[in-house]
């Protein structure tokens, strides 16, 4: 891969869009390599949480690569939205927390792409925004949809049909971002929530997952009973068993995935 940066260690993956000179925009490669590098995450039994960010200082991603759009037809530009939404679900609704580490510009196609990550920890010199009507466009890869969900539907409308960025702090007033840092410390505070959830029960982590992603789909008594039934369903886990017993005799649980 040529886009995108790879790195495991530690049941840790590191995935950065690497695109600098265009501020990591994402194009065509970006996309098939986003797509190849989330499926192997996917199957990767050795890793437990994933953190997402940008190359180089500037950028998280700025957008859909804006030189490509300018190409495509009405069919065309309907693909590529459906693909871009494709490839941003499969990033929701892999098994493993993947954490947004936005370090700068998260525009557009970027935006989208952190609002499709399970959490969104910012640097103080991150932008936020969907600037797409200043183009003659709205957002494509899932924004109109992700964004009311994320910080309620006023807001979400704001930005919508202003286009106008936000700052990291605003980010974090709205909730679409839950922590800003300092730019050096962005992936240290990434690090340290990634090191607390690998430190917890993997199969209780990929349920608590889907109960939350799922349930937030459903009416409030379809989610409660879903969760009622991952409740038990871990139950009869060997990892539940360790925590309870851990807790008990006054120990740190052995967690084995099982
Ligand atoms: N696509 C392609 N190239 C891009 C890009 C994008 N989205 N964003 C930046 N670049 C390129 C620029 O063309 C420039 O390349 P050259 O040096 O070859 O000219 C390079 O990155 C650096 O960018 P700037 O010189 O513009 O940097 P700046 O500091 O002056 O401005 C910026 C930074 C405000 C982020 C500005 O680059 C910008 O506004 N970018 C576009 C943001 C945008 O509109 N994103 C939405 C795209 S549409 C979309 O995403 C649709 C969708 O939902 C599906």
């Amino acid at each position: 891969m040529e886009t995108i940066l790879l790195e495991k260690r530690d049941r840790l993956a590191l995935v950065t869009i690497n695109r600098p000179k265009a501020l990591n925009a994402l194009n065509n490669q970006v996309f098939e390599e986003l797509d190849l590098c989330f499926r192997d995450l996917a199957d990767d039994d050795d890793v437990a949480v994933v953190i997402l960010t940008g190359s180089g200082e500037k950028a998280f991603v700025a957008g859909a690569d804006i030189k490509e759009l300018a190409t495509l037809d009405t069919m065309a530009a309907r693909l590529l939205s459906q693909r871009g939404q494709r490839v941003f679900n499969a990033i929701e609704s892999l098994s493993k927390p993947v954490i947004a580490a936005v370090n700068g510009f998260a525009l557009g196609g970027g935006c989208e792409l952190a609002m499709a990550c399970h959490v969104r920890i910012a640097s103080e010199k991150a932008r936020f925004g969907l600037p797409e009507v200043g183009l003659g466009l709205i957002p494509g890869y899932a924004g109109t949809q992700r964004l009311p969900r994320l910080v309620g539907k006023g807001i979400a409308m704001e930005m919508v049909l202003s286009g106008e960025m936000i700052s990291a702090a605003r980010a974090a007033e709205i909730g679409l971002v839950n922590h800003v840092t300092a730019p050096e410390a962005l992936l240290e505070k990434a690090e340290a929530l990634a090191d607390s959830i690998k430190s917890k029960a993997p199969l209780a982590v990929r349920h608590a997952m889907e109960a939350v992603n799922r349930g937030f789909e459903m009416n409030r008594e379809d989610g409660e009973r879903f969760e009622a039934a991952l409740f038990g369903l871990l139950a009869g886990t060997e990892d539940t068993g360790e925590g309870l017993r851990a807790f008990i005799e006054k120990r740190k649980p052995d967690f084995k995935g099982r």
